[in-house]
This record gives C-alpha cells, structure tokens and sequence, in this order.
C-alpha cells in the first residue's frame, strides 16, 4: 500500500489545502472529520502520520472538538495546525487561552530553535512570513514541548516535540502566504513521518483500474458521458479496466457548443472503440423548452429530460448493474463533512443523481479521491487528447442558461457561432488556459445598429471570462481592450443577428459565473 497521512478535520475553511499540499508531494492523503475518528479507524486506515486542521471552534469552551485522546498514544508522528495545535496542546496537558490580541492574515514567525519540521528550510534567527487566523492561543506547554518559533502575538507560534514526533503550529503552512508552507509540511509528511513520497497519478490509476475489475466483476457499467473533462476520464478509466463491460450512453441535448456532440462521438466511438449510443435528443429538447422563460423551470425540464432519454437507453440494452459517476473529492467532503452542508439552492445542478435508486445500480465513482487538477493529470495520464483533459467546465443544462429568455433553434445556432469565434481568438492568444471558464451569452434584447449604411436591429451579446479555483468564487478576467475590440468585430461581422457586443466585470459573489 503507498504510505498515506490522515488529516483530521475539526471544520477549517483550509483543510482541502492541507490535502491537496501533502498530495502534491507525492503523498496520498485523505480528510476525515473528527467526530467519525477512532483508534479502530486509524488503525485500519493504517497512516504514517496525521494531521490535525483547523477550526472555527475554541478549545476553552466546553463541549468543542476534540478526538479521543489515546490517539496521542499510538506512536504516530502528528503535525496540529492552529484549532490543531490548540486541542494538541489542551489535550495532552497544556494551556490554551482566548486572547485580546488576535492575529489575523501576514505575520512574522521568529525562529527561536531548531527541529525537524524546519530542516532545510529555517534556522534559529530567521524571520519568516506565515500567515496567522485566530483568537485563541497557548499559553502553557505540554511536557516535553519546546518553543521553535514565536510571532508578535502568539508566543507559541511554532512548538516541538522531537522525541515524540509532535509539533504544531499556529500558523497556516498550507496557504500560499505562507510561502515555505508546502516545504514544512513536506518535512512533517517525508522526513518525520517518513513516507516516501510515491503516490503517482500512474500508480493510482493502476489502483483505481484493479479496484475497478474487483468491484465489478462480470457486471455491466453504464457511464453518461457528456464529454466533459470528469466523465471523459471516467469512460475512459472504465474502459481499459472493463472494456466491453461498460457502455457510454451520450445524450445530445442539441444545446452543446459548436461541433462538441461530433467531437465527443469520434473520439470515444472512433478513436477509443468505446461502445457508445449516441442518442441525438436535440429536436425533443427544444421542444420542450419552447416558450419556456424561468431559469430554474428551463433547468428542471432539462434534467428530467436527460433521465428519461438516459433511462431509455438503459432499458434497450437491458439494463446495467453498475452507473459510473464522476464524483470528485470536493463533492465526497461536502456530503460528509460535519459542519455546515449545503445551504439555500442557489441553482439546481443537473447530474444523473435520481437514477440509481430507480433503476437499482450500484455506484462506480473512480475520482472520488480526487480533486479536479488531479482528474486532468489522470486524464493526460490515460491518453486523453489535452483539447478533453483541458476543456473548461460546461453546465449540464448548456447553451439552456446562456440564452436568457426563451430558447429557440435560431438563437442556439446564433449563440454557437459567436461562442466559436471568441474561444477561437482566446486560444489563438494563447490564454485558454489561463482562464476557468470563457463562454458567449445571447442576451433577449434587440438594439439598433448601422452596418453598411442600413438600420440593423439585431441581438445583443455578452462575453464572459473568469478565474477561478473551484468555481465557487470567481473574478473576471483582465482581457485587454485590444483583444476585446477584435472578438467584438468578428463577431459582429461573421454571426448574422448581433449588432453589438459587451463584456461582463461582475464576480461571483455577488454574480454566479453563469447567466441563469
Ligand atoms: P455558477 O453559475 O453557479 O456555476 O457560478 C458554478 C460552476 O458550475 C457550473 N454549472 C453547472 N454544472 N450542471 C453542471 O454540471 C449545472 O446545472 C450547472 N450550472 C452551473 C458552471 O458552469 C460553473 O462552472
């Protein structure tokens, strides 16, 4: 088994960071909330070393998080990171207290002693930009405690425990103001925990291909491909583990970009002899959705749409025991995570979610331990062209919520065209992927124009681009003006219909990226 770290979440808004650091180290690591944690558990899981995140909690109020305390007896090494440090500290003896002075953002860490955790990177007397979040700090140390490092606020910033292979600190090496935080956590994960650093997107994928066959068996997998970076990688997964066990079923909702629905047919019944049913829905589609205005109803009849269609097929090839998803990490936390949870339904996302209950199919989701840069490097890892494994995210619903208002063949056709050229001239200046997502929107609103001495009264259309790491929040992307003007003209003078264009500066909050 390749060495892995448990990282214990008590509820920081960081601790994915904490994961996708030590991961990218070359170590698998995955997050559990403390609440579910035993001595059985961690035995069985079987770390090298566990980290302890953050939290929004107090160690000096009762009743906060805490795991079981023989945990500290099981020999392993444990790095605690602020709430870390703090229940680290209470637990095994120590003295945490609320303090007036709270430390919030960039601070300077003194280095006052060496230990392992800084090997290679501090000395004692260096100052060392770390980035600090809290109110409470220590005030006592545990037995066998040394202070190594003291910021202006926290006198206990940094402490060790070298026989023991304890240390914490009150700082946040996984965020990237603190600028050697990748490399401290590298020394607590390589040096004090001793792994060896070999989790590689080969060997999961060898990993992931034998889980596969073993949880399958001679069952047969049904996988909705949409051409999408997440179940391109799936199909394509599932295909050199199963091969003729799996069928890709794609439903062409008509609403895709220019030329997708062909390119996804060619390269996956094509170029990867994938069994695929390429069921073409685009007429029923917008049949459907004529006269349709509402955003959420428009969403709604599309979902339920594609489950049918999907059911359809299903049933024609007799049905499957298997339903492949693309679940990533980020969803797999969400759903177990212990505090918070999904909040008010700001949009309702459409995936294949009612169908397994309804046709009772058990789950295959070989990206569940991933996050979405790793599904990429899967993806380059399994061959799949870089035009699939680079693709920006697209919404199930499609073109549907980028033409507000009603949605009619014309205007789908008109949108694809003006959405062609501006990817077109984003590749061309090589900024594709810079960006998170970059699409066109028709907007239901006629202006006027002049063009060749005639009245025009045509359409007009908005652009959008953002940055973003997870789409949950997002800014827009600083295109130069230059740039702008030359989409605005071939759009204008090669999609008949638009007269005018504008660009969209609004970031998510307080917009969403998409329009609807
Ligand atoms: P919003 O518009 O909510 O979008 O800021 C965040 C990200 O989610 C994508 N998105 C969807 N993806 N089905 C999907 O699979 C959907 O219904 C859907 N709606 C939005 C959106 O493109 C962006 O990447």
């Amino acid at each position: 088994m390749t060495d892995r770290i448990l990282i214990i979440d008590f509820g920081s808004q960081f601790t994915q960071l904490i994961a996708r650091r030590v991961r990218e180290s070359g170590v698998y690591s995955e997050i559990h909330p403390f609440n579910k944690i035993t001595k059985q558990n961690i035995i069985d899981y079987n770390p090298k070393g566990i980290i302890l995140s953050g939290g929004p909690a107090s160690v000096t109020e009762s009743d906060t998080p805490r795991i079981p305390r023989e945990i500290f007896d099981m020999g392993l090494p444990i790095l605690g990171i602020c709430y870390g440090q703090q229940t680290m500290v209470d637990q095994l003896g120590g003295t945490v207290k609320s303090s007036k002075e709270r430390e919030f953002g960039r601070s300077i860490l003194n280095v006052t002693a060496d230990c392992n955790l800084f090997k290679g990177i501090w000395t004692v007397g260096n100052e060392k930009q770390v980035w600090m979040s809290h109110g409470d700090r220590v005030e006592a140390l545990p037995d066998g405690f040394k202070i190594v490092g003291t910021s202006e606020n926290a006198p206990y910033a940094a402490i060790a425990n070298d026989d023991k292979n304890f240390y914490a600190v009150q700082f946040h090496p996984e965020v990237i103001h603190t600028p050697d935080g990748s490399t401290l956590l590298k020394n607590f994960t390589h040096m004090i925990a001793g792994c060896g650093g070999n989790w590689t997107m080969a060997a999961f994928k060898e990993q992931e291909i034998a889980k596969v066959r073993a949880q399958v068996n001679d069952g047969r997998v049904l996988c909705g491909l949409s051409g999408g970076v997440d179940s391109s990688v799936v199909a394509v997964l599932l295909h050199e583990a199963i091969g003729k066990q799996l069928t890709c079923v794609f439903v062409d909702t008509g609403m895709m970009r220019l030329n997708e629905a062909k390119e996804v047919v060619s390269l996956f019944r094509d170029h990867y002899n994938i069994q695929l049913i390429h069921h073409d829905a685009s007429d029923l589609f917008l049949d459907k959705l004529a006269g349709i205005t509402d955003p959420e109803t428009k969403r709604k009849i599309i979902g339920a749409t594609f489950i049918d269609i999907f059911e359809e097929e299903a049933t024609k090839i007799g049905g499957a025991d298997f339903l492949a998803q693309g679940t990533l990490y980020p969803d797999v936390i969400e759903s177990i995570s212990f505090h918070g949870g999904p909040s008010v339904t700001i949009k309702s996302h459409h995936n294949v979610g009612g169908l397994p209950d309804r046709m009772n199919m058990k789950l295959v989701e070989p990206l569940r331990e991933l996050f979405k840069d790793e599904v990429r490097r899967l993806g380059k890892e399994l061959g799949l062209p870089k035009a699939f494994v680079g693709r920006h995210p697209f919404p199930g619903p499609g073109l549907a919520i980028r033409l507000p208002g009603d949605v009619t063949p014309t205007k789908v056709k008109i949108l694809q065209l003006a959405d062609a050229i501006y990817l077109d001239e984003i590749h061309k200046a090589g900024l594709y992927d810079e960006i998170w997502q970059a699409f066109a929107i028709l907007l239901p609103v006629q202006t006027v124009g002049v063009m060749g001495d005639a009245r025009t009264y045509d359409f007009v259309c908005a652009l959008r681009a953002v940055t973003s790491t997870d789409g949950m929040t997002a800014d827009y992307y600083h295109f130069n003006m230059e740039f702008l003007g030359r989409v605005t003209n071939r759009i204008i003078n090669e999609v008949q219909g638009i007269n005018r264009v504008v660009y969209d500066i609004t970031s998510k909050p307080p917009g969403t990226i998409e329009w609807e």
